[in-house]
């Protein structure tokens, strides 16, 4: 080979280890680890076959291979008698120019191989969790540069490691935060309905009678565009913070045993637009926003909207007004009328669906109280499963 060429062959092979490098520094999984590795590692090393070999407890599980002709993909052995085993134990790399000659190899298990000669790089020397095997089909001692490229591979898949497993813990940890703030913003919803409700039972019908009603919905193919399967279980999983906002009122009003006047009725009706800056507060700290979140916020603020424009806090009229606030609204208001309140009687269920249906494109959306007076009875049952027990 020419001095031209020789120089040449280097400046690929360089540009080539750079690429690999930089691929590893890049992967997102294991599986990309050693996808990478398995491609372009072998002709880097010029070897006759590299093996990858990821720790798995007490076992070295030979997760993947390039090699002339097979070696151990898929098999699993105990750390103490191999010799990936061995370098990740003593974390050190060994070089090993005759391996029937050495004591640390499972003669047995080489000797349907093509392997004569091998190397063995831990991945992470501190704290081995991986390592990365190069064999020889003719007996030779490994030249020092082969031997540096496989350390150089082994350090970079160290790296590429310990990013995969820092990027699945930040996942990780993020799922158990939005799990956290959902779980404590529903603590917190339970406990305001339990400020002006004897139990949280309010809570779980509405969001019984929501879904049942968006169900009915769907079935008869109204506002099918907007009830997927997934939104009416978000709209399930929401409609308990539709009051939340309540957190905020006074006791003065809020457990006032008779009528409110027009001024407290005022600071009650904050509760909306209250709940709704609750929600998009947790999901600021939060950092990301999620469409229990968003749906929530939504139901929060605009529950008290009424058909005809007279709601609060708002005046939104008609479809103008979110689905998800227009099904609450008939779900929370046949809830409050067939309750005892510390500032009204319990109506019944009859006479509670009368007054839903009177108000058909006043306060309600008039296709929602069509479908509301079909299933009615779905509605007594949901109350009926989810009575409140007077503990008095
Ligand atoms: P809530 O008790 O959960 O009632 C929700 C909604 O059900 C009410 O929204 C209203 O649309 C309907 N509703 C409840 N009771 C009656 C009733 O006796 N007659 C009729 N026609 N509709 C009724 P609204 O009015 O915007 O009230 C929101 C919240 O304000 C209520 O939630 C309750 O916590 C409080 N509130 C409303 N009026 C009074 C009151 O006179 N005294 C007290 N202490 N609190 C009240
Ligand atoms: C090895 O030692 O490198 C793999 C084969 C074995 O452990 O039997
Ligand atoms: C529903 O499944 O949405 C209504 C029936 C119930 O929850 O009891
Ligand atoms: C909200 O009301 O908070 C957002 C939903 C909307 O009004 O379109
Ligand atoms: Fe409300």
């Amino acid at each position: 080979m020419s001095a031209a060429l020789a120089v040449r062959h280097d400046e690929e092979r360089a540009s080539s280890i750079e690429d690999l490098l930089l691929e590893l520094s890049m992967v997102r999984g294991v599986d990309e680890i050693l996808k990478t590795l398995r491609e372009h590692a072998r002709p880097l090393i010029g070897a006759d076959g590299i093996t990858v070999v990821l720790r798995d407890g007490d076992k070295c599980h030979y997760a993947d291979e390039d090699a002339i002709s097979p070696l151990w993909k898929g098999q699993r052995f105990p750390l103490e008698s191999c010799i990936s085993g061995w370098a990740m134990l003593n974390r050190q790399p060994v070089v090993i120019e005759d391996i029937y000659a050495d004591e640390r190899i499972p003669h047995a298990a080489y000797r349907p191989t093509f392997v004569k000669s091998l190397a063995m790089a831990p991945v992470r020397q501190d704290d081995p969790v991986a390592a990365i095997g190069a064999y020889w089909a003719t007996k030779r001692r490994p030249a020092q540069e082969q031997v540096d490229t496989l350390l150089r591979i082994a350090n970079s898949a160290a790296v590429a490691f310990t990013n995969v497993s820092l990027v699945s813990s930040l996942v990780a940890a993020r799922e158990e935060a939005v799990r956290a703030k959902e779980a404590i913003i529903l603590a917190m919803a339970s406990l305001a309905e339990t400020r002006d409700n004897d139990t949280g039972n309010h809570l779980l019908r509405t969001q019984h009678y929501v879904r049942a009603l968006a169900e009915a919905c769907a079935e008869r193919g109204l506002y099918a565009g907007e009830l997927r399967p997934g939104t009416i279980d978000l709209l399930f999983k929401s409609a308990p913070l539709h009051d939340i906002g309540k957190v905020g009122i006074p006791d003065s009003i809020l457990l006032k045993p008779g009528k409110l006047d027009a001024a407290e009725y005022e600071i009650m009706k904050t509760h909306a637009e209250l709940g709704r800056a609750a929600i998009e507060n947790a999901e600021r700290h939060l950092g990301t926003c999620t469409p229990f979140f968003e749906m929530a916020g939504t139901i929060a603020h605009t529950h008290h909207e009424k058909w005809d424009g007279t709601g609060y806090p708002r005046g939104l009229e008609g479809t103008g007004i979110p689905l998800p606030g227009r099904l609450m609204a008939i779900a929370d208001v046949y809830d409050a009328l067939v309750s005892e309140r510390a500032y009204k009687p319990a109506f019944s269920h009859e006479d509670t669906v009368a007054h839903i249906a009177s108000e058909r494109g006043h306060h309600f959306d008039p296709a929602l109280t069509d479908v509301f007076c079909e299933i009615a009875e779905m509605f007594r049952a949901i109350h009926d499963r989810f009575v409140d027990v007077q503990a008095r």
